[in-house]
């Protein structure tokens, strides 16, 4: 059993067509927001930021993915980081210290499903008030329903080719006029094809693995990835990516992340040797259970040895390395998949595998 990594296509997918009479993520259904479709994340970071104007000093959190400050430096937007907590609460006292002034953006990521404390909120929104911009990162709570802490922001970016078998996807949303879509670019480039490809070959490695080669699916994966780190033309989301949308069940692969999030949390709750984040409150939905192991790297390889593929969300970069609680993250984090194609006994064996990996470190 493999676990995690690539979500596979089924080609039965695309017979699909429209199941849900509409395609619509959670926050879709609150009309105060505009929504617009890119390829990726990083396109709707760059095409916002490019339409708001690049004298406007961005406040970045230090604990956050290289695509993300990449897309930032794309836009040319000179850039202030402040710290997050080991619990991935923004620093509040910090980012007051730092007088973000009306013109500027503050950016704010939505980590994990975990809830934005009081004092951070009351700071955001008095800044909001004062005519700062809020952007909201909701990448890592995509499926997470709005309320007082979570979707508040004037712009909320995603990505949601992370969450579902889509080969691409990007979603800004605004309570103001969104920057018009570039209509005279291909949506589908060298990337998606590839990583289209690769996530149908690799549903058919699943299904028969002794009949095909692992590592030909992989190297295509590889090349599409190389091209995503290179090509960074904004894009509208292809039309394939939509329809693989459409044929998705929204409802049904949130309530599955929630029910195995909830259960692997549950069996993981007594372990010592690893910090989790506190269970989610309601209406939240994390992208995979977020972990901290001051044997991170080990840990990882042994998962890996039992077909257990995990993220680093996200691995030490320039930005992590500015303050002392976002470097000690980078080190000592791992993502756990906790995704729609797994249900209780997949949780069950991570679990498993995990606390006995745990046992050798
Ligand atoms: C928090 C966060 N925001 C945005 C992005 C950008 O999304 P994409 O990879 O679709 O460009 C990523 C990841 O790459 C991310 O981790």
């Amino acid at each position: 059993m493999e676990i995690g990594s690539m979500l596979e296509i089924q080609p039965s997918a695309l017979f699909e067509g429209n199941r849900t009479g509409s395609f619509a993520l959670p926050l879709e259904a609150d009309a105060s927001y505009h929504a617009s479709y890119y390829n990726t994340g990083r396109s709707a970071i760059t095409h916002l930021l490019q339409f708001l104007g690049r004298s406007r000093r961005v406040f970045l959190p230090s604990f956050i993915c290289t695509s993300v400050t990449d897309a930032v430096h794309r836009a040319g937007n000179p850039v202030v980081f402040y710290p997050v907590g080991e619990d991935l609460q923004p620093d509040s006292s910090f980012l007051s210290s730092a007088s973000p002034a009306p013109g500027d953006l503050v950016y704010i990521c939505q980590y994990f499903g975990t809830v934005i404390e009081d004092d951070a909120m009351e700071l955001f929104l008095s800044l909001q008030k004062k005519g700062i911009l809020l952007i909201e990162d909701i990448t890592m709570s995509l499926l997470s329903t709005a309320g007082a802490h979570f979707a508040f922001g004037d712009y909320l970016i995603g990505s949601i080719r992370k969450w579902f078998a889509v080969p691409d996807g990007g979603i800004l949303y605004g309570k103001e006029k969104l920057p018009e879509l570039p209509g005279d670019v291909q949506s589908v480039n060298e990337y998606t094809t590839y990583y289209f490809t690769a996530q149908m070959m690799k549903q058919m490695y699943l299904d028969a693995p002794d009949l095909y080669d692992k590592d030909v699916y992989l190297s295509l994966m590889r090349h599409a990835n190389d091209v995503l780190f290179s090509d960074y033309t904004i894009r509208p989301m292809s039309d394939l990516g939509m329809r693989l949308l459409e044929s998705t069940d929204v409802a049904q692969v949130r309530k599955q992340r929630e029910d195995n999030y909830r259960l692997l949390h549950g069996l993981l709750s007594d372990e010592e040797a690893i910090t989790l984040l506190p269970a989610p409150a309601d209406g939240m939905i994390p992208f995979c259970l977020f972990l901290l192991n001051e044997k991170r790297d080990d840990l990882l390889r042994r998962l890996i040895d039992a077909d257990i593929y995990c993220n680093i969300h996200w691995r030490p970069n320039d930005a992590t390395d500015r303050f002392p609680s976002s470097c000690a993250l980078a080190k000592n984090c791992l993502s756990i998949p906790a995704d729609q194609r797994y249900g209780a006994s997949h949780m069950q064996h991570i679990a498993t595998v995990l606390k006995d990996a745990l046992s050798f470190l």
